[in-house]
């Protein structure tokens, strides 16, 4: 069986990880892949969102199985023209990926169905945003939101009316994210533990994965600006068992019931951002695949074979697999570019990786923005590699993992030294 991953991150890294361990699987294929990826599949020179190129690369090459891993493939329709091939696929179809690809669309199906949600506001004209901005009903802090996809960076949380304003205007007037700031969301601000909850769903079986906990912003202390992600940990302490109970009454089952109500099957990864906050458990957002770097701590506690979970997904019997989870601890710490989230040098050498792009530890790295050339490991991008380790305890995890983190080094390299600790 030959299998294509989609995609180039540390969570394509930790997906190929889990899938080598399946026997039926003969080879792995990454597109467009990075330096790690080369190392545990044969990584193919073909964009994400290259439809026309990976349809013809899957037939030629007679590939059995693809993982369309990233959002903009998946709202793009890279799932529906592969299928229209006959290729069978992990990942959502476009119409359902619109959970992530349309803030308005996933805002209008939690309202339709109640499922919680900060209250909102949606604008098409920048006139009736400052408007509203300017009104007498808002209070600030206030979140404002692009509608499309924007890589990571479409929400801003202005602490004033200035910044609110300032706001609409880079989205809906200069168009800083294209189309995707044509139309915004204005919303509530909330306050409370986030928590990640990743699901295998076939669109009728939902089942959550183990809670994790991201760190988004750039700094120790959760200060600084939003990136996509410096670290994590699971499972997520403040996801009690009780907590989870009524996270799957109140949002996981309503989400998958409203949208097989709206006629939509998602079959893939379901993405819950949750906030705990004082009025019980809310939705910020709802992605249409794997979190990243939330994957790369997680796939490690899988017990259960991947492969043989994505193949009960794309069948529609996730409802016969039963997925089991180590009894253990994960931690991943994000190693960066110095400079990012905003701009950062590339093409920097990175020292103390082996030969296999790993190190002599107990620790496992899952390359995100590396290159590999001429024998040695490069930086090619803002999140250069996620370090990654489990452990019986949250401490040990977080101690192995930061042991392996101080063995790797490159130029202005930066990395969070509280992951875990909030
Ligand atoms: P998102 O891109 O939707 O994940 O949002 C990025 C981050 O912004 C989230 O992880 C939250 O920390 C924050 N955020 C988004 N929406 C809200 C909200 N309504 N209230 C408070 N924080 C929010
Ligand atoms: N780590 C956040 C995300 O994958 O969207």
């Amino acid at each position: 069986m030959k299998v294509l991953v989609i995609g180039s991150g540390g969570r394509e890294h930790a997906v190929i990880k889990s899938l080598q361990r399946n026997k039926r699987i003969s080879a792995i294929y990454c597109a467009p892949g990075n330096g790690g990826t080369g190392c545990d599949s044969h990584c193919v020179p073909v964009k994400d969102t290259d439809i026309d190129g990976m349809t013809d690369f899957v037939l030629k090459n007679s590939i059995d199985y693809v993982v369309v891993t990233p959002d903009d493939p998946l709202v793009l329709g890279m799932t529906d023209a592969l299928e229209e091939k006959g290729i069978r696929c992990f990942g959502p179809a476009k119409s359902a990926a619109r959970i992530e690809g349309s803030k308005i669309f996933s805002k209008n199906l939690m309202k339709k169905y109640n499922i919680p949600t900060a209250s909102y506001e949606v604008f098409t004209d920048p006139n009736d945003a400052c408007n509203y901005i300017k009104s007498v009903f808002v209070n600030f802090p206030l979140v404002i939101k692009a509608d499309g996809l924007a890589r990571g960076k479409g929400v801003i949380i202005a602490e004033n009316q200035r910044e609110a304003l300032d706001a609409i205007e880079s989205m809906m007037g200069k168009k800083i994210f294209g189309s995707s700031g044509s139309s915004v969301v204005i919303e509530e601000f909330l306050t409370g533990p986030e928590v990640t909850v990743l699901a295998f769903t076939d669109g009728k079986t939902i089942k959550p994965m183990i809670s994790s906990m991201d760190h988004k912003r750039i700094n120790d202390g959760n200060l600084g600006p939003n990136t996509g992600g410096m670290g994590v940990i699971a499972p997520n302490p403040y996801y009690t068992k009780e907590i989870a109970s009524v996270c799957e009454e109140k949002i996981i089952k309503p989400t998958i019931n409203a949208l097989q109500n709206e006629g939509i099957l998602f079959k893939g990864c379901l993405y819950f951002g949750l906030m705990l906050t004082q009025k019980g458990p809310y939705v910020i957002e709802y992605n249409c695949r794997f979190g990243d770097p939330e994957t790369q701590a997680i796939l490690p506690l899988l017990e259960t074979d991947l492969f043989d979970i994505f193949e009960a997904v794309t069948d529609g019997r996730l409802n016969e697999i039963e997925i089991k989870w180590k009894n253990e601890h994960s931690a991943c710490i994000v190693l960066a570019s110095g400079g990012y989230p905003s701009d950062f040098k590339t093409g920097i050498a990175i020292k103390g990786l082996n030969a296999k792009g790993q190190i002599e530890s107990d620790a496992f790295i899952f390359h995100a923005g590396t290159q590999y050339k001429d024998g040695t490991f490069l930086t090619s991008g803002g999140r250069v590699m996620g370090v990654c380790a489990t452990g019986s305890s949250l401490e040990t995890a977080l101690e192995k993992a930061y042991r392996a983190a101080g063995l790797v080094s490159f130029e202005g390299m930066h990395y969070r030294k509280d992951i875990g600790r909030h």
